[in-house]
């Protein structure tokens, strides 16, 4: 029997500029955080990633071999502005280019504007603390969409705050690998006032585009239905599911969460009058990115600090996860993608949703130039399916893009984690399609399972 989509739902893949690009110093390039962060750790760098900036041609044909009918990457800031704020019309001509080449091969593009990658002359400048960088988002913004808003309609400002404010400003993990967990609330709302800026910006440009925002969500299980576990459980959900979320809503940050932190900041200075007006801009729809739940549970000593990404969370830990998991140690539960998207449905007051990533990462092993990656095709199958039922259960959502269309750098963990749906040998940048691939694009080919 097959589980068919609404007509018209969005199929596509996902990438980012940082994680595929590579040639980073071409045309004029900037260094991003991620350049700068990656050399002192002595880490992995983006290059060449995928080699993608002089290879999209070949990368455009294969999702055009593959059918899939949306594409959504990411504009590098340090391609088109390299010190984050002249522009570089060799980094902005490239993304016209590829914009052209999609559409050439019948693929909508969907532009993200930030993915991760500052660039290093405005993290010098303080980086997101820097309540100046909203302004200057918003400018970027518009520099692009001025390029590519003749052909592009679905624009997403920035790409899951939560991980460039907490995980980067933090507990240091991601770049600019800064540990003070103050300091990431402030970057977690002047990532907001960014979005809000840059919302207006193009919208006052006119025409008929769609502006969203990505989101990760992590649903929070508790093994235990007492009160100290759904304390704990509520603090990590404030935290990680509706600090950005809310805010967006018009609903303000949710005053239980700013009390939670009080002990490690305010964000009160940081709030000018009229910010959270800026803002809650009417969203057309919200992208949503989940992989994997996030386990609960009270901690003895409310003055310890969780384990969560921002550390300063207390009273409450992370513990580890269960049952089958993918390569990255995240725990795989369709079940609970089901619940996130009814939640949220409910919550955004029936706002559309678009997943604009979900994924997993095991290990592949191209074996006489096939890659049977069972666990990746039975994820996708799961995942799917979860979505599919959270649509009959009543969730608007309109469209999936799949992460990744290739293996490519993944943050932190450099080059060991392979989530593509196409393989991609980084000595040689041979492209294998997966089995994953072929089954995402048969059911792309029938819009059902
Ligand atoms: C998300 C990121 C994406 C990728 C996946 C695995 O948090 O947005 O770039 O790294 O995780």
């Amino acid at each position: 029997m097959t589980r068919g989509f609404p007509a018209g739902f969005r199929w596509g893949t996902a990438t980012a500029a940082y994680q595929i690009e590579g040639s980073t110093t071409a045309d004029g390039r900037g260094p991003s955080i991620w350049d700068t962060f990656t050399a002192r750790s002595g880490l992995a760098t983006g290059d060449p990633a995928c080699d993608h900036y002089r290879r999209y041609r070949e990368d455009v044909r294969l999702l055009s071999e593959l059918g899939v009918p949306y594409y959504r990457f990411s504009v590098a800031w340090s391609r088109v502005m390299p010190d984050g704020r002249t522009v570089e019309p060799r980094g902005l001509a490239f993304y016209d280019r590829l914009v052209d080449t999609l559409l050439d091969h019948g693929i909508t593009p969907m532009v993200t504007l930030y993915h991760w990658d500052l660039p290093e002359a405005l993290q010098a400048e303080g980086g997101w603390p820097n309540r100046a960088l909203a302004d200057l988002f918003a400018d970027y913004a518009l520099t692009v969409h001025k390029v590519l808003g003749d052909r592009v309609r679905q624009w997403t400002t920035i790409n899951e705050p939560f991980c460039a404010a907490f995980i980067g400003y933090g507990n240091g993990d991601h770049a600019p690998g800064i540990r003070n967990e103050g300091a990431a609330l402030v970057a977690g709302h002047n990532l907001l006032l960014a979005h809000g800026k840059a919302t207006q910006a193009l919208r006052s440009e006119g025409g008929d585009q769609e502006v969203s925002i990505v989101l990760n969500f992590a649903p929070v299980l508790t093994d235990v239905d007492d009160a100290s576990h759904h304390e704990a459980a509520r603090k990590f959900d404030f935290l990680h599911n509706r600090f950005f979320l809310d805010p967006l809503l018009g609903r303000g940050y949710p005053p239980e969460l700013l009390a939670d932190l009080a002990h490690v900041g305010t964000l009160e200075p940081a709030i000018a009058d009229g910010d959270l007006e800026i803002i809650a801009q009417p969203l057309d729809v919200l992208g949503v990115n989940y992989y994997a739940p996030a386990r609960a549970v009270p901690l003895d000593d409310p003055e310890t600090d969780s384990n969560c990404p921002l550390p300063g969370l207390r009273g409450m830990d992370v513990q580890p996860p269960r049952g089958e998991l993918t390569s990255l140690g995240w725990e795989q539960r369709p079940e609970c993608f089901t619940e996130l998207l009814l939640w949220l449905h409910e919550h955004c007051g029936g706002l559309p949703l678009v997943i604009a990533e979900n994924g997993a990462a095991f290990e592949d092993e191209v074996v006489e130039g096939r890659v049977h990656d069972e666990k990746r095709v039975r994820y996708f199958a799961e995942h799917l399916a979860a979505v599919h039922a959270a649509i009959e259960r009543g969730a608007d959502v309109r469209g999936y893009m799949a992460w990744s269309l290739l293996d490519n750098f993944e943050w932190a963990m450099g080059y060991t984690q392979r989530f593509g749906l196409v393989h991609v040998d980084f000595e040689t940048q041979e492209r294998v399609l997966k089995d994953s691939a072929l089954f995402y694009a048969d059911v792309v080919a029938r819009n059902g399972l």
